[in-house]
This record gives C-alpha cells, structure tokens and sequence, in this order.
C-alpha cells in the first residue's frame, strides 16, 4: 500500500474537515502519499484528485462543511459508473480508498471493494442513523445547533404563549429529534421510531396550560411527515395558536463541536491504520465507547436502534 485516496460523500456534517485533516496526516505519518477526491463519487468518475500535503489540511480542524466538497452521484451507482471510478484510480495509481459518509456512500464502497480497490468508511452524517455504529460523525454538533435554536424560539414562545412546532432532520431517524427534544425540554417529541398521535400531543399541551403554563414546544422529526401538517391539525383540533419552524440546513453547517472534533480524529486515524493492516470493506464505528469496525454489508443493514429509554424519559419529565 503506498498511496491512497480519501473522499467525502452524501450530505455533508460537522466534523468531516477533521476526519479529512486525520486521515491525511495519518496517512503521511505511516509513510503513505495521500490525494483528496474532490465532489465524492463524481471526482471518482471524472478523475478529480488532489494532492494532499500536511499544510493542505491545516486550518480545517474547526470548519464546518467539507474542502474535498460532496455529492450524491447517481452515475456511480451505475456499474458503467463504478467501472470509469475504478480506471481513474488506476491511473492515478491509487492503492486504497477512504470514504466519509453515510449508508448510501458505504454502499458504494463495498462495490468497489468487491471489484478489487480496497475501501474503509468514516461515518459521517448528522443522522445518526449507520446500524454498525452508535455514533455518526456531525451528530452532536447538529443536536447543539438545533438546541439552540430551539432555546431561542422558546424565548419568543414564552413571550407570546404559543405552541411551536419544530422540524428538525435526519431522514428516516429520529436521533436528533429525541436528543434535540430532550436537550431543550419539548413537552412533546415526535419520531418515527415510536407510536404517535396528535390527540396525546394535545392533550399533553392542555395537562400543562393547566397548570399555568402557556406555551409549549414540540419537536418533530421530518421523517414522521411535514411540521406544518402537524402544526395545522393542533391549531384546528385545539385552537392553540401554533407556529410552526423548520430547522433545516442550518443543522448541517457550523464549527463542528469538541465531541465531534474526537471522533472524527480518532476515526480518521483509525480508517487510516486498518488499511494499513490489510483489512478493507469495512467501516470505522464506536460500540460500548470503544473504536470498532463492521463490514459494509452489515453496516448497511437497516437495523439503526435508536434508545427508546430516552424517548420515555423524555415523556416522563415534561408531563
Ligand atoms: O442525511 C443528512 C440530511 O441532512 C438528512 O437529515 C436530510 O433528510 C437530507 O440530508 C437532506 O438532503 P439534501 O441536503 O440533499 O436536501
């Protein structure tokens, strides 16, 4: 192994600067040259590489987004696509691959790996939602980011007695909605993960005006369906005066936080050292707080557990 290649993909996530920053220096540290992919799979397929030298990662450390940039490619899931990746990196001279990115990107790496160019992945997504990991690279940092905006918003809700309904992402997970929710004292949490009904939500919002309290937040993952549907049918059914906020991308930039900031070097390095060692088609992941790896076929499997515990807890204190 002499050279290899690192890559980000999918949406982007706090931390992957510092993943990309590990990886690099990692790699030159065990005598490794190291170029970066730029645009994902596409810079595969178009052959887009850069040289990476310890100075091209300084100053990164604390960036939010990622320098090699990131796509969702659809001609790489193409076995035409996968084929023109594969005589790029051949070209190129490239003996390994490193990949940072979520379920969709690991997919893609272990075709590669299966057609002979040895891939590790990096989980790296705000979702939370890789079942070979308990935790994704940007999660953290998009819970502090959705927190403070909700603190913010319980500020003015107080102030004018209304009910806010927040959007908050992670595709089919409801690992930020739970976490965000809990952080921030949601009266009501809504994930996909577990049983909901707009009647219980109501009816948690009238327990507490009861007891003077006159307004309410509650957080919705956007994968249990749009807030505003769920904002709209409380203001109809109850006549609250609701408003509805959707988060959105603001949960996917910013300065990725000090947890963050670990895992991504620990998990950089660590991709960086199992290539080393000949393992390959796998991914990086954190089991029980200690660095583990899994192979991609079941760090794909749709089997992401989220805490349930914490959902009741969460009930259980804001009743
Ligand atoms: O996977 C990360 C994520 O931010 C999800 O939470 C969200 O559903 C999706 O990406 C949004 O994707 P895009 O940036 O392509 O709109």
């Amino acid at each position: 192994m002499k050279k290899i290649a690192v890559l980000t993909s999918g949406g982007d996530a706090p931390g992957m600067n510092t993943a990309i920053r590990a990886v690099v220096r990692r790699g030159i540290f065990r005598g490794l040259d190291v170029c970066g992919v730029k645009n994902g799979y596409k810079g595969l397929i178009d052959g887009n590489f850069v040289s990476m030298s310890l100075g091209s990662v300084g100053d990164i450390i604390h960036r939010g987004g990622t320098i090699l940039q990131s796509t969702r490619c659809e001609e790489f899931k193409t076995v035409k696509g996968q084929q023109r990746a594969l005589k790029e990196v051949e070209k190129e001279g490239i003996d390994g691959l490193i990949v940072i990115g979520g379920d969709g990107s690991f997919k893609g790496a272990r075709k590669l790996t299966i057609k002979g160019l040895p891939a590790i992945g990096i989980p790296g997504t705000i979702d939370n939602d890789i079942a070979g990991t308990e935790y994704t690279i940007g999660f953290d940092t998009a819970v502090n980011t959705a927190v403070e905006a909700i603190d913010k918003i319980r500020d003015t809700a107080a102030s004018h007695e209304r009910t806010y309904v927040i959007e908050v992402m992670g595709r089919d997970a409801g690992d930020i909605a739970l976490w965000a929710g809990m952080c921030a004292g949601a009266e009501s949490i809504i994930i996909p993960e577990a049983h909901h009904d707009v009647e219980d939500v109501i009816d948690r919002i009238k327990q507490g005006s009861k007891r003077g309290k006159m307004h309410s937040i509650i957080v919705v993952a956007e994968g249990v369906g749009k807030g505003t549907e769920i904002g709209n049918m409380i203001k109809e059914k109850a006549g609250f005066d609701t408003k509805v906020a959707i988060l959105g991308h603001l949960q996917r930039g910013g300065a990725p936080s000090a947890y963050d900031r670990m895992m991504s070097s620990q998990m950089g390095a660590k991709a960086v050292d199992l290539m080393v060692e000949g393992e390959k088609g796998v991914m990086v992941g954190l089991k029980n707080g200690r660095l583990i790896h899994t192979s991609f076929e079941e760090a794909v499997k749709e089997s992401h557990m989220i805490d349930l515990s914490l959902y009741h807890l969460a009930r259980s204190l804001s009743i």
